[in-house]
């Protein structure tokens, strides 16, 4: 399936205690089909809303509000990408985790067994720390043997270890599966895409970072090409699934970055997701109810 052009509702179903917060709001479902989105991803924190011991049920109450964002979706003509976000337990104890995971995986895939095929399963955010590339090949060939048992046939992604990196993706173990997509995360460079950004250490130093000579260029096209290329090899279509540049860095930069890779993307023929809507990324204000201009004009060309 090529996902096209999406964005991430981020920091809605995948917030964090005292973090941003995006309320999954109807009108922000027009705003997004209106303008010319053809996906949307929604992050889910299933780990915060299941038990911590067998058989780790899901509050019935998150999948409420996990269904009404599908079906919102869904209804205004979008595809969804809906994942597992946010599960640090499993990158820092994969083996302690691995059951509820799989737990995880099983509800979510019985809930939405024989929904419409738009809607698209993405495995794990990010794997990171002790789930390492080796670990998370073996964990995420048997998360996808759990979705195939209700769901045979509907997309499922699979992104590369170390927070998606494009440098893990020939680390990646491929099973073999005729309805997968893979994906990146594409935030370089990290001191430009992440000047300030209150959770990364140090990032405060980074702060006034611009984008945009030749040799900046140079560099995204490179990065892309060697994900296009292994893409290619493999015959695996690939959705970048987040990139932005974050609220601190200045405008001109960001649109300039943001179009950059958007339009290498398109170029490549890989399908992205801009990270994100409405919160510190937000190429939305929801305070005025309008588009940053210079971001969605990044975003959808017109
Ligand atoms: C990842 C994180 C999210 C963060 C984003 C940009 O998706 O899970 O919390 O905002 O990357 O750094």
């Amino acid at each position: 399936m090529n996902l096209g052009r999406g964005i991430n509702f981020g920091n809605a179903l995948d917030a964090l205690d005292g973090g941003p917060r995006l309320p999954l709001e109807h009108r922000y479902f027009d705003e997004v089909a209106a303008a010319g989105f053809a996906t949307v991803r929604l992050p889910a924190r299933w780990s915060a809303h299941a038990a911590a011991t067998p058989p780790y049920t899901i509050d019935p109450a998150f999948f409420r509000r996990v269904d009404a964002g599908v079906a919102a979706a869904l209804d205004h003509g979008l595809r969804v990408v809906l994942n597992v976000h946010h599960y640090d337990g499993i990158c820092a104890a994969p083996d302690e985790h691995r059951p509820r995971f799989l737990a995880l995986w099983r509800q979510i895939a019985a809930h939405y067994a024989g929904h419409d095929n738009r809607l698209c399963f993405e495995l794990l955010n990010e794997p990171r720390g002790e789930l390492t590339a080796d670990r998370w090949n073996a964990v995420l060939a048997e998360a996808l043997a759990v979705v195939r048992e209700a769901c045979p046939e509907r997309t499922v992604i699979i992104g590369s270890a170390e927070m998606n990196s494009p440098a893990a993706l020939p680390a990646l173990a491929v099973p073999d599966d005729d309805h997968l997509v893979a994906t990146v995360h594409y935030y370089a460079p990290f001191e430009f895409t992440h000047q300030n950004a209150g959770w990364v250490a140090g990032a405060e130093r980074w702060l006034g970072r611009t984008w945009g000579s030749p040799a900046d260029e140079d560099a995204v096209r490179a990065d892309l090409a060697k994900v296009a290329a292994w893409g290619r090899d493999r015959r695996l279509p690939i959705f970048i699934g987040e990139f932005g540049a974050f609220s601190a860095a200045d405008m001109v930069s960001r649109a300039r970055w943001t179009a950059f890779v958007r339009t290498e993307a398109e170029r490549l023929g890989l399908s992205w997701a801009y990270w994100e809507f409405g919160t510190d990324f937000g190429a939305f204000d929801p305070e005025s109810a309008t588009w940053r201009e210079p971001l969605r004009r990044a975003l959808l060309g017109v």
